[in-house]
């Protein structure tokens, strides 16, 4: 097999090297076109162009296959925990039972914020959407943290990392207190990531939150399906951003920003809220037709990668079920919609010749809610599980010793050179 392509304009010839990764598809080497042949390249939503080398992440949309760093999702969901997936994607292998050890007790001490960084939110209007909080808190934690902003010293590249991942959970229970009216509930060290979650968001003082084994392990599945997913419109944010040195707690910010859009992280509360607007099975002809009709989209449903079920979907489909379950919501309309829509759509034609499948946000949302999450908080959630992607993604592409700033070009369409004119001769 050639290692090399042939680009050939006009009566020029240039050889673009063709590079070949562990799996997946061989990639064109562009880097030198521009020097060489004077064209750029174009690709709008980088639809068919690799941004970046990277060891952690790799999906087969093709097959519905999703591996960190080798691991198959479906059996991390299964069988590990989200902070021994974090440190999977942090440190590239599964740790030692004392690997574990330090880094559990690292991520867990350092879940407490500075004590003036409660009054930063007082800042916000209590009807703030909590991802508005969550950005603008994130952004802020480098104003309180700046001891370990030095993104060229390894150490505290170190602990901003661990600073992020343990911190995310008290800032997003404390956005959703926050528009609750109600107090915040302060981290404690003898219990679980998950489980320290959810009663920070639903213990009050009046009461405190009783652990449900089955909710606190859907709510660690949850965030392992969350945890990371290649080169996605965020995590590429994020590694915009920090090429040109910003340190992490602004570029998690930038990554936040990002995944609040509808056609990223804020699906999963679009996904409901459509289901929510379906209301019963005997809407769902009427409301398929609408999205043949390109009135709108069906929400949790299609990926630009996945051509083929997401491998997230099936077990957010089976938690979805274990968790309605466990609270006697097995007959939850709602989930009667779901899975009805779901069947519909894998018949009918429109989605079939598109290959669009369920993808993870199509039954979050409805495990979510069922566990008392409002909708708002839906992308919070991903939000949270995603820091550990996104820092892990930031971390390989600044030890990268080939990194440069980022800096696409552009196909210029707008006018040429012309003359200034002044306002009364316009
Ligand atoms: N409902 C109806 N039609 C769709 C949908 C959908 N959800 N998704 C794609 N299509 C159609 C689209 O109109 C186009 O049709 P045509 O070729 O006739 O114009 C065709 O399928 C290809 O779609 P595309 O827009 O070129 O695909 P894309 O790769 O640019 O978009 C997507 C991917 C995820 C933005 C899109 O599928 C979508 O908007 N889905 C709904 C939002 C959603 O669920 N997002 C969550 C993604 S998973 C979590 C995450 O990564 O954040």
């Amino acid at each position: 097999m050639t290692d090399k392509a042939t680009l050939t304009i006009g009566d020029k010839s240039y050889d673009l090297p063709i590079l070949k990764g562990s799996t997946g598809p061989d990639v064109l080497d562009i880097r030198k076109v521009y020097a060489e042949s004077d064209h750029f390249t174009f690709d709008p939503g980088f639809t068919s162009t690799a941004s970046c080398e990277s060891k952690i992440t790799y999906i087969d949309g093709d097959a519905g296959v999703l591996l960190h760093r080798g691991y198959p999702i479906d059996q991390l969901a299964e069988k590990s925990s989200f902070l021994e997936v974090c440190y999977l994607l942090l440190n590239g292998e599964l740790p030692k039972a004392d690997e574990f050890a330090k880094f559990e007790h690292n991520i867990t001490y350092h879940t407490m914020l500075h004590a003036q960084f409660d009054r930063f939110f007082e800042g916000f209007r209590r009807d703030a959407h909590p991802m508005a909080v969550m950005t603008g808190a994130v952004g802020a934690l480098s104003a309180f943290y700046s001891d370990s902003i030095n993104v060229d010293d390894p150490r505290e590249r170190e602990i901003s990392a661990h600073r992020l991942i343990a911190k995310m959970p008290t800032i997003a229970a404390r956005a959703y207190k926050y528009t609750v009216g109600q107090p915040f509930v302060s981290p404690r060290n003898d219990l679980s990531y998950s489980e320290n979650f959810l009663r920070m968001c639903f213990a009050v003082p009046a009461e405190d939150w009783k652990p449900n084994p089955v909710l606190t392990r859907a709510m660690d599945r949850i965030f392992i399906l969350h945890a990371d997913h290649e080169q996605n419109a965020s995590t590429s944010t994020v590694r915009l951003a920090g090429s040109s040195g910003a340190h992490p707690f602004a570029c998690i910010a930038a990554g936040i920003a990002c995944l609040w859009g509808p056609s990223h992280g804020g699906a999963n509360q679009e996904a409901l809220e459509m289901l929510e607007t379906i209301g019963s099975v005997d809407n769902i002809k009427d409301y398929v037709q609408g999205v043949k009709d390109r009135k709108y989209k069906l929400m949790g449903f299609g990926h630009r990668v996945y051509k083929n079920f997401d491998p997230r979907a099936k077990v957010m489909q089976k938690t979805a079920h274990e968790v309605l379950g466990q609270l006697g919501h097995n007959n939850d309309p709602l989930l009667n919609v779901a899975q009805e829509l779901e069947k519909v759509a894998l018949n009918d034609p429109y989605f079939v010749d598109r290959k669009l499948y369920p993808n993870i946000d199509f039954y979050s949302g409805i495990t979510l809610r069922a566990m008392g999450f409002p909708t708002n908080m839906f992308t919070v959630l991903f939000a949270l599980a995603r820091t550990v992607g996104w820092i892990s993604q930031w971390k390989e592409m600044f030890e990268d010793p080939t990194r440069k700033i980022g800096r696409p070009r552009q196909l210029y369409t707008g006018a040429t050179h012309r003359d200034y004119v002044p306002v009364e001769s316009r």
